[in-house]
């Protein structure tokens, strides 16, 4: 049954009507009009669907939409938005970081995966602002890119990282 449910996306809290055990991705798409997530495999496996809560990744086509309540969606929508409050920066960049580099290194084909790429790239630089090319491969495992751009990935958040040196915290 569909129950109206407040959730926090993007630093807004919006109301949804949806079943609680809804995939967060479904009321992200079609409710909320977020294009970022995507559906790939449905099946937690791609992570084209990622998001962060509470500024941790998740596979929102396995989080049920209850679970997330009172906790804070971030999608690819407001990553600039997140890593500026991270950086205490007076005004949110265009983009994060993370989305320059991937321009910047040309690295997308088909772009699909690359709402889950930024998402987790990015948790990662929160976390670890310098990683070592291992740190980043691992990190970076559980996302797959049809069109096998890992290696633009790789540089891309290594650029992403040198961009973000120096940035005020
Ligand atoms: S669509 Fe969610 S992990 Fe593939
Ligand atoms: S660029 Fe096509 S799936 Fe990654």
């Amino acid at each position: 049954m569909a129950n109206e449910l407040k959730i926090r996306v993007n630093e807004q809290v919006r109301t949804v009507t949806a079943a609680p055990d809804t995939p967060l991705l479904y009321v992200l798409s079609n409710e909320l009009n977020l294009q970022g997530p995507r559906f790939g495999c449905g099946l937690g496996q791609c992570g084209s669907c990622s998001v962060l809560v509470n500024g941790v990744e998740m596979r929102s086509c396995q989080t049920r939409v209850s679970a997330v309540e009172g906790k804070s969606v971030t999608t690819l929508e407001g990553l600039p938005a997140w890593y500026a409050a991270q950086k205490k920066l007076a005004q949110a960049p265009a983009l994060h970081p993370m989305q320059q580099a991937l321009i910047d290194e040309q690295a997308v084909q088909c772009g699909y995966c690359y709402n889950g790429m930024i998402v987790k790239a990015s948790e990662l630089l929160s976390k670890t602002p310098q990683p070592t090319e291992a740190q980043i491969r691992s990190a970076m495992n559980g996302h797959l890119c049809r069109c096998g751009t890992y290696p633009r990935i790789l540089k891309a958040v290594q650029r992403a990282s040198q961009m973000m040196k120096g940035v005020a915290k």
